[in-house]
């Protein structure tokens, strides 16, 4: 599996060009992305900054070599490149299995071309993966009934240990919400973002025209888009 992670990965640096600023996800798969982007900067001298996307993101970009800056500095990036958790024929994605989607989703917004890196088990013909919605933490509970009536099965996320809930970079919670095969995924992105107190669900659905997948494979890799 990682040898997957790591053509795609590899791959998407590739797309990445002298002088442009370049949108940095969070996750295994991204990582890899960032290592070989780290080793063009050293050995070609690739002059590249990076907005990362969570602490996580930052920390590995520094460990690589990567300069960074802020979406402040850049409100509108060359590129971003970044992971999902399942992707469907219309390039539509869930992403926030690392807690990241809410800046995940402002740097894809902000970026004129988002090139996500997957493995071949994240392609399916329909989403069903639980949808993660970042929620603030003072109306928990009102969002939790509020997706709960939409017909899913909120989980509020708690770390390794179960000893307390996941807290994202931005001070807030992540709530899991299952809704089994989502038949209109732009629909229920709308409707999440409709609550108040969900600042933001792991729905991307709206970039498919701007979106070119890497899918890696153990030997290699496919493009769509
Ligand atoms: C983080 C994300 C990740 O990009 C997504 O969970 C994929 O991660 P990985 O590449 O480790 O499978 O959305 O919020």
């Amino acid at each position: 599996m990682s040898a997957a992670k790591r053509n795609a990965g590899y791959r998407a640096a590739e797309e990445v060009e002298d002088g442009m600023v370049v949108g940095l996800g969070t996750g295994s798969t991204v990582f890899f992305a960032m290592e070989r982007l780290g080793e063009r900067i050293a050995e070609d001298g690739l002059a590249i900054a990076g907005v990362p996307t969570s602490y996580q993101a930052a920390i590995r970009a520094r460990r690589y070599g990567i300069p960074l800056t802020s979406l402040d500095e850049h409100p509108e990036l060359d590129i971003a490149i970044d992971g999902a958790d399942q992707i469907d024929p219309a390039l539509r994605l869930i992403k926030g299995r690392g807690a990241a989607l809410l800046r995940e989703k402002c740097v894809c917004d902000a970026a004129q071309r988002a090139v996500i890196v997957v493995d071949g088990t994240k392609m399916v013909e329909t989403l069903d993966a639980p949808v993660p919605v970042e929620v603030l933490p003072f109306a928990v509970e009102a969002v939790s009934r509020r997706i709960a009536a939409l017909g899913a099965d909120p989980v509020l996320r708690e770390g390794v240990k179960k000893d307390g809930p996941v807290v994202t970079d931005n001070g807030n919670f992540i709530v899991d919400c299952s809704f089994g095969t989502i038949a209109d995924p732009g629909h229920l992105e709308a409707e999440i973002a409709s609550i108040p107190g969900a600042l933001e669900c792991g729905l991307f659905c709206a970039y498919g025209k701007k979106i070119t997948v890497i899918v890696g494979e153990e030997t290699g890799c496919s493009v769509v888009s």
